[in-house]
């Protein structure tokens, strides 16, 4: 799928489709085609749609009009009606498309010519399935044009980015754990360090033994896939400090010796999402040449419980030679991510952010639509918040006060790695902010919003949306 500005207005488009956007309560401007909607009685609400045939006074083969629902239009619901509009040019086998300029409250052009790219190019992302090749000769959409009165660069591109780096953070999170192991994410980023030229380093249990990161291996060693340390650096803005995304690499979370229940556990093959996301990020911003700083690190391990796995009151000791009573084995997404967070340090890092499916206790408080975050620093919290609410990759803010740090108290540790039922989110988020107290810090809990379940059960891509904006809104 390829997107291009064009100048030319949308009645001139001689293809296959062009879309004539309709809001509540305004006729349309073009006499005929409201003619046509006063005939099929047609309500512009919110994803209506209908497709006409031939309209005259357009030169385009059909007209698809898409209903946007009550002015002013939000962003929201701008592409609400763009996925409602790409499911009809899927069904309606449309191979071009022309997309009319329109006000979206509080929104400039680039905003949308960024937004209407990725979203079109994201809702023709097709799930791969494994060993069955894509049948050929589908019709497909193969060409976006969106309308433009102004000469200013195009910011397109920046959309395409996006999408790309969605789609392979969806990639990574759909394929089947047997496949998307620690080592298959250590080739995926040497294969991104090769095609944008990145520094890559890909740490092995041996190594990281000898930094002391046992917290880490503690997870591992019940498994017979080797654990990894990948980092990854983008370097486009000389001496500046970096800034560092940290991904949750979990190929499979068992619970290991804390097993978790059978049902549904499948889905525990997600449990790298966020490593696929800080991947996709740095794919999108490397795709964009953005003028930034950027280093993306993945702890990425196995959960499985063995006769060697780690058991319900071992003590470790972590690299930051703090130690750890690990009460519960199937909180292990904070056993990796704690010893990444001190590896850190050695980036000087502006600041640090680190993304983990890491709690079931952020889904019963945010559900899918926001993912929670918690920081050390409220202005980083802030700059966040904003990115999400301009992506529509949105986070929300949950508590980080001292009062919640004291569930993780341990009679034979530094802490203990659960703090009991009250405020699941908030207490992993406190483990971790003991290893983030040298550098401006946030964690974003995606267990809610990087992958669906039921019938639409798949990788959502998110957050790299919020991640790319924020990255850009630094620039
Ligand atoms: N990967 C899970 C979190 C998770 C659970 C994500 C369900 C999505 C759906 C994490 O490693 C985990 O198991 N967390 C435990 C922590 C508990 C033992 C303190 C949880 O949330 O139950
Ligand atoms: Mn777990
Ligand atoms: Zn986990």
């Amino acid at each position: 799928m390829e997107f291009f500005v064009t100048h030319q207005a949308v009645d001139h488009y001689s293809g296959d489709c062009s879309v004539a956007f309709v809001l509540k309560g305004k006729s349309n401007e073009n006499r005929i085609i409201q003619n046509y909607l006063d005939l099929h009685r047609f309500e512009p609400k919110l994803e209506n749609t209908l497709m006409l045939g031939k309209v005259e006074g357009y030169k385009s083969k059909r007209v698809l009009v898409v209903g946007l629902g009550e002015s002013p239009l939000s962003q929201k619901n701008y592409i609400k009606a763009l996925k409602s509009l790409s499911s009809v040019m899927r069904v309606s086998k449309v191979k071009n498309v022309v997309i009319p300029c329109i006000d979206v409250e509080d929104a400039d052009e680039a905003w949308l010519q960024i937004t209407t790219a990725r979203v079109l190019k994201n809702e023709s992302y097709k799930v791969q399935k494994v060993g069955v090749k894509e049948e050929i000769g589908d019709i497909v959409l193969e060409a976006v044009n969106i309308y433009s009165q102004n000469n200013g660069v195009s910011e397109i591109q920046k959309g395409v980015a996006i999408a790309n780096g969605m789609a392979l953070a969806r990639e990574l999170g759909d394929l089947p754990p047997n496949i998307c192991t620690p080592s298959h994410i250590a080739e995926k980023a040497k294969s991104l360090a090769d095609t944008y030229n990145l520094e890559c380093e890909v740490l092995e249990e041996l190594d990281m033994e000898s930094l002391g990161m046992n917290s880490l291996l503690s997870v591992s060693k019940g498994s017979s896939e080797p654990g990894k340390l990948i980092s990854l650096s983008y370097s486009n803005a000389g001496n500046e400090a970096p800034i560092v995304l940290v991904g949750k690499g979990v190929t499979f979370d068992s619970g290991g010796i804390s097993l978790k229940p059978g049902q549904g556990m499948d889905e525990m093959k997600y449990d790298m999402c966020g490593a696929a996301s800080v991947l996709g990020t740095m794919s999108a911003i490397a795709e964009m040449n953005l003028k930034v700083n950027l280093t993306v690190v993945v702890p990425t391990v196995e959960n499985m419980p063995a006769h060697n796995a780690s058991k319900p009151g071992d003590v470790v000791k972590s690299m930051s030679g703090q130690t750890i009573e690990i009460l519960n084995t199937d909180a292990e997404g904070r056993l990796i991510l704690c010893d990444a967070l001190t590896y850190c340090e050695k980036f000087k890092p502006k600041t640090v952010i680190d993304i983990a499916t890491l709690t079931g206790a952020v889904i019963i408080a945010l559900g899918k639509h926001h993912s929670g975050v918690m920081s050390n620093d409220q202005k980083l919290a802030d700059a966040l918040k904003s990115s999400g609410l301009s992506s529509l990759d949105t986070v929300w803010q949950l508590p980080l006060d001292e009062e919640y740090d004291d569930l993780l108290k341990s009679n034979f540790a530094d802490m203990a790695n659960i703090g009991g039922r009250e405020a699941g989110t908030v207490t992993a988020a406190c483990f971790l902010a003991r290893y983030a107290k040298n550098y401006s810090w946030a964690h974003i809990d995606i267990a809610g919003t990087a992958w669906l379940g039921g019938s639409k059960k798949g990788a959502t891509g998110r957050p790299v949306p919020l991640l790319t904006q924020y990255i850009m809104d630094q620039v």
